[in-house]
């Protein structure tokens, strides 16, 4: 029998935050550590993301972000990106059995202009088969750069204000947060890296305001259950002022 998300965290002394975002990094370095082409590096990162992605589902998260491929990215080797986009193919479809297992709801962040015709099928058809789960949702970000984010957004805006049907006094916080890509997700709590670098390489730059940031030597291939509940032991030892005394 499943446990109840709540009784599965409090059993193991960890607190979960409700939105959490990754920063997959150290594919390449995991790789060339072990004598491999970059490419094992990303293959075997797959295998991590479906722990996280299982793990943090049954834990009671309600919003997984994870940063699969970025604006920046499309400079990469093309032999990379390719991989990297067959990769991703075989994850939107192999995945279907586990998403549906655990209730999950796919949703995608970022640019379509550049994504292939067969990546965008594969991901909108896995989007539409998990649109009625009700469990945590899984926000896939590719082809996605935070500060791109704020300018589509800004765009859609200007639009709709020479339209006529938004007032330039309207523009506040909440009009850009509702133009992202996912307006109704919720801010991310905890944003974790892995393979230590001390940058948020063009993430979330909106909604990590007050994201809790945690850094882990480890590469995302070897990143497992053991370190994202180390995550969780950080994060619950943290003081969430926000900008407040308290
Ligand atoms: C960073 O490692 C990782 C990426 C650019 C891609 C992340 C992709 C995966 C984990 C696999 C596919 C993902 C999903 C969700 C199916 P790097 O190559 O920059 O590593 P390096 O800095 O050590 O070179």
């Amino acid at each position: 029998m499943k446990r109840a998300p709540e009784q599965a965290a409090a059993s193991k002394g960890l607190v979960v935050p409700r939105s959490v975002a990754v920063i997959m990094d150290g594919n390449g370095r995991w790789a060339k550590q072990a004598g491999f082409a970059r490419i094992k590096g990303h293959e075997k990162g797959i295998s991590a993301v479906r722990t996280t992605v299982t793990e943090c589902a049954q834990l009671g998260v309600s919003a997984l972000t994870l940063y699969a491929f970025s604006e920046e990215n499309w400079h990469r080797p093309k032999s990379e990106i390719s991989l990297l986009m067959k990769l991703l193919e075989r994850f939107l479809t192999q995945e279907r059995a586990t998403l549906m297992a655990n209730q999950i709801r796919l949703v995608h962040a970022g640019r379509r202009a550049r994504l292939s015709p067969k990546t965008l099928a594969l991901l909108d058809a896995t989007i539409a088969l998990t649109a009625a789960n009700h469990g945590m949702v899984l926000c896939l970000a590719i082809s996605y750069g935070g500060r791109q984010e704020i300018v589509d957004a800004v765009k859609t805006l200007a639009s709709e204000i020479a339209a006529g049907h938004v007032a330039r006094e309207a523009i506040d916080e909440a009009a850009i947060s509702e133009r992202l890509y996912q307006p109704t997700l919720p801010d991310p709590d905890l944003l974790i890296r892995t393979a230590g670098e001390m940058r948020v390489s063009n993430f979330l730059l909106w909604q990590i305001q007050y994201a809790e940031i945690w850094v882990t030597p480890v590469c995302w291939p070897d990143f497992g259950k053991r370190e994202l509940h180390a995550a969780f032991v950080d994060y619950g030892q943290r003081i969430r002022k926000f900008g407040k005394v308290l």
